[in-house]
């Protein structure tokens, strides 16, 4: 097909048509004549953005609070069926980068958690997901955009934007590592972020681009920029990016695109060699083939049946143009929604974590807590709702991109987030929870200072519930937000927070009648429903933290605080700390989180017994050599087209501002190709950690195998988390972190049943990255130790190998 492909249409299917210039956020150009459709690209993480009846899907960070893998990939799944009925060809997600070095870091709740490790497993599964059910999964953002702030320059009045400046170590087995498992499970796509990364930008970064992801990585897929990543032409190109959106160049809807009708010329004067342009329609239509795009029963031709620009039903197709155009249209308002809400209510319950509950939890349906106290005789238990996060406010879609935080917080701001088509508050649910007859429950939604001297309330409440949150977004909105807390002093207090993040709780959690505290995260749609499922005990709570919780923000680290003041015109963020971020900061020096990576209570309780080591193949230090008989790219004819190709077809009425391929003329066109340096086109030698999809395939080998029994061991049926954290052998020259998250598990025991859980360790999870070998080295000499237990600081069973 792509040999078939006039140089116009090739270029048409590498460049966005311009922002707004077609129904999703992300449009690319036909090839027609050889039958390659317009692609439709949409946000995002979390469910279908900028559309009607579509599901809102608990956040990334929420399903990374399960832990449940098979969790992880139902969201991507059910969230690629509504794509695929929605229209879309590609999701622009999952998200695992951030990775979540800054704990106020604005994006990380679209990904998965602050640990390499489980936003790998989370983000491959979502892959997994959305690709079985044949739509194209894009994992972003690559790499290291840890902060919103200087993201980019045009949106903060800077001339360039932030560079995360990464030691090479530190980028494999933290940054890179998660896309990394997205790669092995066959991402068709990737999206380059807007930072530069050690002062070349991401989506202009050949090391990162050509070195990194293709020849170690071994991706197969293409290469999008984030919108308005890329910052160069002839540049990008050669880097290896392979699709530019929206297709406007360097502001929004300009129409002004740097490739367009520029990749048409610069392969035309020889800046960018046609192989170059090959590889990248190739790398697109393959990805196409291999969902199986092509076939018109699975995937409908016709594209999107909404817009993302109107909620009309009628409306034009390029809303972007000042061009008049005639409507149709544009929105069916597809219900594309099935019985996702019953996954939506699970994720968001089994993403809640109890922190703390001193026999207050669960409130059975009648009125009864474990410990009995609370109410008083003959009477009905009456729970008071405090605070405007349990309530509706003004509707879940009240602010656009949901930027703004009021009423309850069940997702964060941006690109990530979406309409809701409805959203259950805390209040709606639990005021309908109980027996009525048992249970009284009033609400006051409102922060209002004035409710702590509403003794009346107060006094008449057995239980409080007090809800806070905080909430954080994409840095093209600014918000300005804390959370919120209060306490009441009366009666037991349960403590419920919807969060992007981390928050600090020292001013309150160790008050004498907080009895209980639950972290919803960010809940999605079914929020009310899943908490309380989990308040009653209908859903025993299962959800771990997907970060650290510190005592105060300085506990994190200097790496921990986001940059809020550009430290020059070109800002550089140093990642000095290393490997050091989240659980490994805290565990190097010793500094007492407040509730550590991993942790969760249960209404029950699990102990853990015989760890066994068994060896699967012997250490070796090196990786076998990758392997050599990688199936070779198709070849093409690499003479350059005439130029008379690229002539703007009379036949096509132009829209203003929309970015075509052609050219208006091709008369100044020299071919005189670009002086690249001496040495360009030589082969370089190919990394030893590559070999096939994913890197070296001997990285993905099973080295040892750890099992250890569980056991329920309390008084109700529940869910474990058994988590598995590796210790290097002691090494005099390479530096290691106390432990690293290498294994997790979910499994289901009623009460007194004891399985076993398995975990099997590769060579990857085994090895660090040595930068001098520019490999993945095991270490041969000394002992690695495993420890499996309840939490990153709850260890119960351990192994050596
Ligand atoms: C910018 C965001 O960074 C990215 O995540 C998103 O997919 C695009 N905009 C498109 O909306």
């Amino acid at each position: 097909m792509v040999a078939k492909m006039t140089l116009p249409e090739k270029v048409n299917i590498t460049t966005g048509t311009g922002w707004m210039m077609g129904p999703a956020v992300g449009n690319t150009g036909p090839a027609l004549e050889v039958g390659f459709p317009a692609l439709f690209l949409q946000d995002g993480p979390l469910g279908i953005r900028f559309t009607d009846n579509a599901t809102a899907f608990p956040a990334g960070i929420t399903v990374g609070a399960t832990w449940n893998k098979e969790l992880m990939y139902q969201w991507g799944n059910a969230h690629a069926v509504e794509a695929r009925k929605k229209g879309i060809n590609a999701i622009l997600g999952p998200c695992v980068g951030p990775l979540g070095r800054m704990p106020a870091g604005g994006r990380n709740w679209e990904g998965f958690g602050a640990d390499p490790y489980l936003q790998g497993i989370a983000g491959a599964k979502a892959v997994k997901g959305i690709q079985d059910e044949g739509v194209m999964a894009t994992i972003k953002h690559l790499v290291a955009n840890e902060q919103e702030h200087f993201r980019q320059s045009f949106e903060w009045g800077l001339a360039n934007a932030i560079s995360s400046n990464v030691d090479d170590r530190t980028m494999h087995e933290l940054y890179l590592w998660p896309f990394g498992d997205a790669v092995k499970a066959g991402v068709a796509s990737i999206m380059c972020s807007y930072n530069q990364i050690n002062n070349s930008y991401a989506c202009g970064n050949s090391k990162l681009l050509n070195g990194l992801l293709r020849d170690e990585m071994g991706f197969q897929g293409f290469v999008m920029s984030d919108w308005l990543a890329q910052r160069g032409g002839v540049s990008s190109a050669l880097a290896g990016l392979d699709m530019t959106m929206p297709g406007d160049g360097l502001f929004w809807a300009n129409g002004k695109s740097l490739w367009g009708p520029e990749l048409t010329r610069s392969v035309l004067n020889g800046s960018v060699p046609l192989d170059r342009l090959n590889d990248m329609v190739t790398r697109i239509v393959a990805a196409w083939y291999q969902m199986g795009q092509d076939d018109e029963t699975k995937f409908s031709p016709k594209g999107p049946n909404f817009s993302s620009w109107t909620d009309a039903e009628k409306g034009v197709s390029s809303p972007g143009s000042p061009t008049e155009q005639e409507e149709h249209t544009v929105n069916e308002f597809v219900n594309v929604m099935g019985n996702h809400s019953a996954l939506a209510r699970q994720i968001a319950a089994e993403g809640t974590v109890l922190l703390k509950n001193e026999g207050l939890l669960p409130i059975t349906r009648d009125g009864r807590t474990p410990s009995g106290k609370v109410k008083k005789e003959g009477e009905p238990l009456r729970i008071a709702i405090f605070g405007e996060d349990a309530g509706p406010g003004k509707g879940a879609n009240f602010c656009k991109d949901r930027a703004c935080n009021q009423g309850t917080l069940a997702s964060g701001w941006g690109s990530g987030s979406v309409e809701f088509p409805y959203l259950v508050s805390p209040d709606e649910a639990l005021s309908k929870a109980w027996d009525s007859k048992r249970v009284k429950v009033t609400a006051q939604l409102t922060n209002s200072p004035s409710l702590r001297t509403r003794s009346d309330i107060l006094e008449e409440a057995d239980i409080c519930i007090v809800f806070a949150n905080s909430d954080s977004g994409e840095g093209f909105v600014a918000w300005d937000n804390v959370a919120q807390n209060c306490h009441s002093g009366d009666g037991a207090v349960l403590v419920v927070i919807h969060t992007v993040g981390p928050v600090i709780m020292e001013r309150w959690i160790d008050l004498p009648n907080v009895k209980a505290v639950l972290l919803a995260n960010l809940p999605g749609q079914e929020s009310g429903n899943a908490l309380a499922d989990v308040i009653l005990g209908d859903v025993n709570p299962s959800g771990k933290l997907p970060w650290t919780i510190g005592r105060a923000l300085d506990d994190y680290g200097e790496g921990g605080k986001v940059m809020y003041k550009p430290n020059g015109l070109l800002p550089q963020q140093d990642f000095k700390e290393g490997l050091y971020i989240d659980y490994r900061f805290f565990d190097k020096y010793d500094i007492e989180p407040r509730f550590e990576f991993g942790f969760g209570l249960s209404y029950t309780n699990f102990e853990f017994a015989n760890c066994v080591v068994k060896t699967v193949r012997p250490k070796t230090a090196m990786p076998a050599p990758r392997p050599k008989d990688f199936a070779p790219p198709p070849e093409y004819d690499t003479t350059i087209p005439d130029p008379q190709e690229a002539l703007f077809p009379s036949a096509i009425r132009r829209l203003e501002k929309y970015v075509y391929p052609y050219l208006d003329s091709v008369d100044d066109i020299v071919s005189d190709p670009y002086p690249y340096p001496d040495g360009y086109d030589v082969q370089q030698p190919l990394s030893g950690a590559g070999g096939d999809e994913g890197g070296n395939p001997d990285l993905w080998e099973t080295y040892v195998e750890v099992s250890v029994d569980i056991t329920n061991t309390g008084s109700t049926q529940g869910q474990a988390v058994p988590q598995l954290y590796l210790s290097y052998p002691n090494s005099a020259t390479v530096d290691f972190p106390i432990k690293v998250l290498r294994g997790f598990d979910k499994l289901l025991l009623e009460k007194g049943e004891t399985r076993t859980v398995t975990f099997n360790l590769t060579r990857r999870d085994l090895s660090y990255w040595d930068v001098t070998a520019q490999n993945w080295v095991m270490v041969v000499e000394g002992e690695y130790k495993f420890m499996v237990g309840r939490s990153s600081r709850d260890l119960l069973v351990s192994g050596t190998w």
